[in-house]
């Protein structure tokens, strides 16, 4: 069995043609998560405009269905508000690229959690913000 049968085509050209792979350098959020039975692992970066994901950009470790669902991930959450980015789940992402054998399932977990865990971290930053405001005179 060679490896990556049962793929979609989605998935193929995801996996050969990642979209938003990369990192922002002055991202307003970051989010990582990992994958400990398989090593696989991944970290979102996040601009966020008007309460908006404006851009969007992934880093990964990890196999052809990782590499392809995180990328659809990055799709779908773009232009995305907030709240709706965070309603992305693992179903969205494999529904969205035609399906995924059952034993890649797992994967398409990595960009939502990587997802919420950015939005997070772009909560996190700004209530540290306003807690630095209040200790400046
Ligand atoms: Fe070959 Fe994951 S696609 S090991
Ligand atoms: Fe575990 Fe792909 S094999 S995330």
């Amino acid at each position: 069995e060679t490896c990556g049968s049962g793929y979609t085509n989605d998935v193929m050209d995801h996996f050969q043609n990642p979209r938003n792979s990369g990192h922002l350098v002055d991202a307003d959020g970051e989010g990582k998560t990992g994958d400990p039975e398989c090593g696989d692992h991944i970290v979102i970066s996040i601009k966020v405009r008007n309460q908006r994901i404006e851009d969007i950009r992934f880093l990964v470790y990890g196999c052809a269905a990782a590499i392809a669902t995180t990328s659809m991930t990055t799709e779908l959450a773009k232009g995305k508000t907030l709240t709706e980015a965070l309603n992305i789940t693992d179903d969205d992402v494999a529904n969205a690229l035609g399906g995924l054998p059952e034993n890649k399932l797992h994967c398409s977990l990595l960009g939502p959690t990587a997802l919420k865990n950015a939005i997070q971290n772009y909560y996190d930053r700004i209530s540290d913000f306003k807690k630095c405001l209040m200790y400046q005179d």
